[in-house]
């Protein structure tokens, strides 16, 4: 079974074949234009999404080596993102659909974060997802390729949106994941101690917005104090993040008592996250699987994995399927 993946949700745009599990193709055009603006434009993204959807699909399909029609189905982001970006890409797919006579498979972007660490990995149900991504922070359990809850969720910011606004408090661009990363490398990560933030409601729960007004004061306390050391502070930083999002997975794993456990979305591209989850798995006899690192950012290939996952269990969607800017996920 081969399935064409199409991905225009915010900023890239991509498309993708797999067949059978193995991604044939990954193409991923990063749009530049909104560097300057320091954030994306939804206007600009969705006229960059029109000119390059057409010349990136061919790529897709020249780089798999394969023909349209030897497509079986063609699965698509319909939301959450930007309205006018995903409608670029939903149309081009419904337009594929109807003129190969071919099944849609409308896919949530979280979704196709969650399948992304299906790729070139075996991966079990049940399964516990930590999705950590720019705009979603949440702990999923997953049951099959259509049936899952959200059982953590952020009562804030996201993972990610505190490593882009806590890379902009430090001067870094944009996205700020890498540059925090990069910046802490030579950092002393227990220099400085921020608090774990707790959510009285539910202890699962993720909260990030205080982490980063914390680092505004201790970055101003630093500068009155002639003593600011960006390695180490962003180190700092970046260790709290990671350390609430392992706090609260673990507490998750010990609740459901499941031991397959995968972490996705970009924020898991993260080597320092990735080398201190893996503590976990010796202390509770875990199996943590990280996407690829190709796979962790937005990329057409999870879309189309999700789908293909979809299409063995015949979970198509209807043509008349329409953007959803923001999918609630419960
Ligand atoms: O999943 P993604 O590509 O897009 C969304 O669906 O939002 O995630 C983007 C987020 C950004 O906030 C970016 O700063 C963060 O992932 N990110 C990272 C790293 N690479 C990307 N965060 C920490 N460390 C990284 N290496
Ligand atoms: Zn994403």
């Amino acid at each position: 079974m081969i399935v064409l993946g199409i991905e225009t949700s915010c900023d890239e745009t991509s498309a993708s074949v797999v067949k059978d599990f193995k991604v044939l193709s990954n193409v991923v055009k990063t749009q530049s234009i909104h560097i300057e603006y320091g954030g994306v434009v939804p206007d600009l993204a969705s006229k960059d999404h029109e000119k390059k959807i057409l010349n990136v699909v061919n790529a897709s399909l020249k780089e798999a080596n394969i023909c349209l029609s030897d497509i079986d189905a063609v699965a698509v982001t319909y939301g959450s993102g930007l309205l006018g970006s995903l409608i670029v890409g939903l149309n081009f797919a419904k337009g594929l659909c109807v003129g190969l006579n071919i099944p849609l498979i409308g896919v949530s972007h979280l979704v196709g974060h969650l399948s992304s660490s299906f790729i070139n990995k075996e991966i079990l149900y049940p399964h516990l997802s930590l999705i950590v991504s720019g705009g979603h922070t949440q702990i999923w359990l997953v049951k099959s390729s259509h049936q899952y809850s959200v059982i953590a969720n952020t009562v804030d910011d996201a993972a990610g949106e505190a490593f882009d606004k806590g890379a902009r408090i430090l001067g870094l661009s944009y996205p700020g994941g890498p540059e925090i990363e990069k910046k802490s490398k030579d950092g002393n990560p227990n220099k400085y101690i921020f608090t774990i933030p707790e959510v009285k409601q539910n202890p699962l729960n993720f909260s990030f917005s205080g982490l980063k007004t914390a680092l505004l004061y201790k970055k101003k306390e630093l500068d009155t104090l002639k003593e600011y050391h960006l390695s180490d502070l962003a180190a700092s930083y970046q260790h709290a993040i990671v350390k609430t999002l392992l706090v609260k997975l673990e507490r998750a794993i010990t609740q459901y008592k499941i031991n397959n456990i995968t972490i996705v979305g970009g924020v898991s591209a993260n080597l320092y996250f990735r080398e201190l989850a893996k503590s976990l798995e010796q202390k509770y006899d875990l199996r943590i699987v990280f996407p690829d690192m190709e796979y962790c950012t937005d990329n057409a290939a999870m879309i189309a994995m999700a789908g293909y996952l979809q299409l063995k269990d015949k979970q198509y969607s209807d043509l008349t399927i329409e953007a959803n800017p923001n999918i609630v996920y419960n």
